[in-house]
């Protein structure tokens, strides 16, 4: 399975959600790949937010080597699934969809460890350490239960 993982500027969220299940992916030797992209091109070539790497290592992943890139159409024929972190970021990726199928890829990552509720992984650019701190622990679960759900097929 290939999994995407996108938020706005792929340097906070999206680059921990990566790290997070690769992490999963690595201790459960899944046959799986992830990867991360955002919807703006504002930060692409440029790793991901010092306080994401940061964040990351306190819990002993390593995200400092990913790159930032925008979400281009050829990722709805590269990827399985896409998991947004905010409903803004799903209605850009929806947008850009050319038909059902495409549009059945997508969904909010949150709603893995809350079905059907639509909660969003606050964007903690703008944030001081603790946002980035419960984000990290937010994707944790989701990611936790996206594998147990998937692994199973
Ligand atoms: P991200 O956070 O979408 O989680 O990577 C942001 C990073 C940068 C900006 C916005 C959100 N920005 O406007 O530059």
């Amino acid at each position: 399975m290939k999994v995407l993982m996108v938020c706005l500027g792929n340097i906070c969220r999206s680059p921990l959600a990566e790290g997070i299940l690769q992490n999963l992916i690595d201790r459960q030797e899944l046959p799986w790949k992830v990867d991360s992209a955002g919807t703006s091109g504002y930060h692409a070539g440029s790793p991901p937010d010092i306080r994401s790497i940061e964040i990351a290592q306190k819990y002993g992943i390593s995200i400092e080597s990913q790159r930032s890139r925008k979400f281009h159409y050829a990722d709805f024929e590269q990827f399985d699934i896409i998991l947004a972190m905010d409903s803004e970021n799903y209605s850009n990726i929806i947008q850009m969809a050319e038909n059902e199928e495409e549009r059945a890829k997508v969904e909010l990552i949150m709603n893995y460890a809350y079905p059907a509720e639509n909660r969003q992984v606050p964007d903690p650019y703008y944030d001081r350490i603790d946002g980035f701190d419960k984000v990290f622990n937010m994707l944790q679960v989701a990611a936790e239960k996206f594998v147990d759900k998937h692994k199973k097929q």
